[in-house]
């Protein structure tokens, strides 16, 4: 797994250096490639490429479409970080963008890692159908948005030290962290040009995808250390964050994630054998300690 990943955040680190070498010079560079650069898992690009291989697509299309969604992930993490939202001073193993170059410098960094998203699907170097890619545009905009990350952000904060019901914190955390994953399962569909009932279906692949992948990031929070994590844990007790964790406990949190994933399985039961390697990067991502 681990040297799948690697492959995978070489050919996506490798496109970007590129794409962003190509540009002309800016001040905000520096700060954009330390959110870029810094060592993320790339898991969301791994999950596109096992849905996407599912539906046979080019591996290049792929890393291309995956380098846009990690430049949002990237943002988000950015963002995340300030003093404004969880406050938080390490990131990879390393100072967030804030303490390394100020706070105005991340906040501006962040925002042109989002646009970056879409100079990047937008460009003729992504050799696929205009209106594919508008339909793909159009899709990852509302994944970032209100109705996406900024939304489930919001909704993150303000549920910090109140008593929050099930259904909301799972509507939360698929939004703030569901729907760029469900964005990476519909994309293959997309440019496969499926029908609706099956984009809406892997649409929700993507939210349970997303739902058990923060879960798990709130049990290495709860469980995990600086060191093997690089970044701070014990602070969504700290900041009374509403998790499933602080709802049902920690146990029950590993049965719900697990029954997660014997869901997503029920649904792609049909896809046979090609499945093999979405179901190992599931299980990687609830077994992983960072
Ligand atoms: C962390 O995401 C933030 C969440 C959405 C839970 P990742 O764990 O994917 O972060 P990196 O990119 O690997 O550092
Ligand atoms: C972040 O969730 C979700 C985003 C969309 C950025 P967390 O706040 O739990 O992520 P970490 O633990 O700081 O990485
Ligand atoms: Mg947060
Ligand atoms: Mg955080
Ligand atoms: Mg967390």
């Amino acid at each position: 797994m681990q040297k799948k990943l690697s492959k995978i955040a070489k050919d996506t680190n490798f496109f970007l250096r590129k794409f962003i070498s190509k540009q002309k010079k800016s001040d905000l560079i520096v700060a954009m490639k330390y959110g870029l650069f810094s060592g993320g898992k790339k898991i969301r690009s791994k999950i596109l490429i096992d849905i996407g291989f599912l539906f046979k697509l080019n591996y290049r299309t792929l890393i291309i479409i995956g380098a846009a969604v990690e430049c949002i992930h990237a943002y988000s993490l950015i963002h995340d970080d300030l003093p404004c939202m969880d406050d938080d001073s390490i990131r990879r193993g390393k100072p967030s963008a804030h303490i390394k170059f100020g706070e105005a410098t991340a906040v501006l960094a962040g925002n042109s890692l989002l646009t970056m998203a879409f100079e990047i699907l937008s460009h003729k170097d992504l050799k696929i159908n205009e209106k594919i890619k508008t339909t793909l545009i159009n899709r990852i905009s509302e994944s970032s948005g209100h109705l996406g990350i900024a939304g489930g952000q919001y909704l993150d904060l303000s549920y910090e030290r109140k008593k929050i019901s099930k259904k909301k914190i799972e509507e939360m955390e698929i939004k703030k962290t569901g729907k760029l994953f469900s964005f990476c399962c519909v994309a293959p569909l997309i440019i496969k040009k499926k029908n609706k009932k099956d984009i809406k279906k892997f649409e929700n692949i993507g939210a349970d995808i997303g739902l058990l992948f923060q879960v798990a990031d709130d049990l290495i929070d709860y469980k995990g250390t600086l060191y093997v994590a690089g970044k701070k844990t014990g602070k969504d007790k700290k900041k009374g964050k509403a998790t499933l964790i602080s709802l049902l406990g920690y146990k029950n949190t590993i049965k719900y994630a697990n029954n997660l994933i014997l869901k997503i399985n029920e649904k792609l039961i049909k896809y046979g054998p090609r499945t093999k390697n979405l179901f190992e990067t599931l299980n990687y991502i609830l077994s992983r300690n960072k």
